[in-house]
């Protein structure tokens, strides 16, 4: 079709027409997204991902502070120019310590590590086996990779051997999260590297949700006893870690290639050197005072028996919900009553479920949790009316 003549141009781009058409669309269905302060001061925030409240600790704010006196506000450059500090390579040996992997390598985020060690380790002969649940930062990293992708089944165990069996491609890397960001549950991940063992291939593990939460914090890989050289581990420092960025964890050669190939690692600037600082100190007070931690795992039985829901394995409870117009408004009333919970809608559900997603915090007070319970409770039991 040719361009439209200069006379007969209309008064706003097709482009702008064709967003406003959408955006109505999305607000008629209630999937409208915002971006407006949900916890606002005074507010009980359910909704976010510091699983223990170590944003506010006194020590990780201290190391953050003391860092910005030294190093300034940000990394200024690339890790690759001038951008590493001691404060980065400090972290990467406290992540190590943490985890029992062999190296790390600290990226700007999460999402920017999952882009980075997706892309460096594959390649046209590559099979990528991805669950189906996996987060948005995975899906990216696959399509970046140009690698052939096959998603499989959530949770299957047996879809996964299979694609691994039939493959055509000499290389494979299966992805999996620890613990799934929406329904909160976990991967079998000592059988999924005792079939990568099997089938030659490489597991990918993200413990965005499990780091700080699960084993003492060392996360749900931890209970990997094998299979060093086969798995690679990503981790975001924005969750239990109170902090911000992200790294990869795994073999030394690993590490090697990142810093070689990874574009997101290489064309970024790196983390700010007091969010390094921070998630070192977040990592110390997890080695030295598992208190946090046990609330956690107290607070989410709390939550579950209180909701009637099933227990999650991580921080996250999933409560789903009749349509994504009753998520919105139960998370609207809540709101209201002082409380923050989180509200998951298509298309960013896998199984297109809507669901209020309500974090189980480790740094709250028993009656906190108690009257938050009790009120979540009450306005779920009309959510249906
Ligand atoms: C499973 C998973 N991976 C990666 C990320 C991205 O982490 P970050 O927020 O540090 O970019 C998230 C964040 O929501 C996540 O849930």
């Amino acid at each position: 079709m040719n361009a439209p003549h200069a006379s007969t141009l209309p008064t706003s781009p097709m482009i702008i027409d064709r967003l406003a058409r959408q955006a109505e669309h999305r607000g008629h269905m209630g999937l409208a997204r915002s971006d407006g302060i949900l916890a606002a001061r005074g507010v009980l925030d359910l909704a976010g991902n510091d699983y223990l409240g170590l944003s506010q600790h006194s020590h990780v704010c201290a190391a953050a502070a003391e860092t910005i006196h030294t190093y300034g506000t940000s990394a200024r450059a690339s890790r690759l120019v001038t951008g590493t500090t001691a404060a980065h390579l400090v972290l990467e040996e406290a992540l190590c310590e943490l985890t029992g992997r062999a190296s790390a390598l600290v990226f700007s985020s999460g999402y920017t590590a999952n882009l980075g060690v997706i892309t460096a380790l594959t390649g046209p002969d590559t099979l990528i086996i991805s669950d189906a649940h996996n987060h948005a930062s995975i899906i990216d990293g696959a399509r970046l990779s140009k690698a052939p992708v096959h998603i499989v089944a959530h949770n299957s165990i047996a879809a996964v051997e299979q694609a691994l069996a039939n493959r055509t491609q000499p290389e494979a890397l299966v992805i999996t999260e620890s613990v799934f960001s929406v329904l909160g549950d976990a991967a079998d991940v000592e059988t999924l590297a005792q079939l990568c063992a099997r089938y030659d291939a490489m597991l990918l593990i993200d413990e965005a949700h499990g780091i700080g939460v699960l084993n003492q914090g060392r996360g749900l890989a931890a209970v990997i006893a094998n299979y060093a050289d086969r798995i690679v581990i990503t981790a975001t420092l924005s969750k239990a870690l109170g902090s911000q960025g992200g790294a990869v964890l795994g073999p030394p050669v690993i590490r090697e290639t990142l810093v070689n190939s990874a574009r997101s690692f290489i064309f970024d600037t790196g983390l700010a050197p007091a969010n390094a600082a921070a998630a070192t100190a977040a990592i110390g007070v997890i080695q030295h005072d598992t208190t946090l931690m046990k609330n956690l795992a107290m607070y989410r039985s709390t939550f579950a028996k209180g909701l009637g829901i099933t227990p999650a394995i991580g921080a996250v409870q999933s409560v789903p919900m009749v349509s994504p117009q009753r998520a919105v408004e139960v998370r609207d009333v809540l709101a209201t009553r002082g409380i923050a919970v989180g509200c998951f809608r298509p298309p960013s559900v896998p199984d297109g479920v809507s669901r209020l997603r309500i974090t189980a915090r480790g740094d709250l007070e028993r009656d906190q949790v108690d009257w938050a319970v009790q009120i979540i409770a009450e306005e779920l039991a009309h959510a249906d009316d």
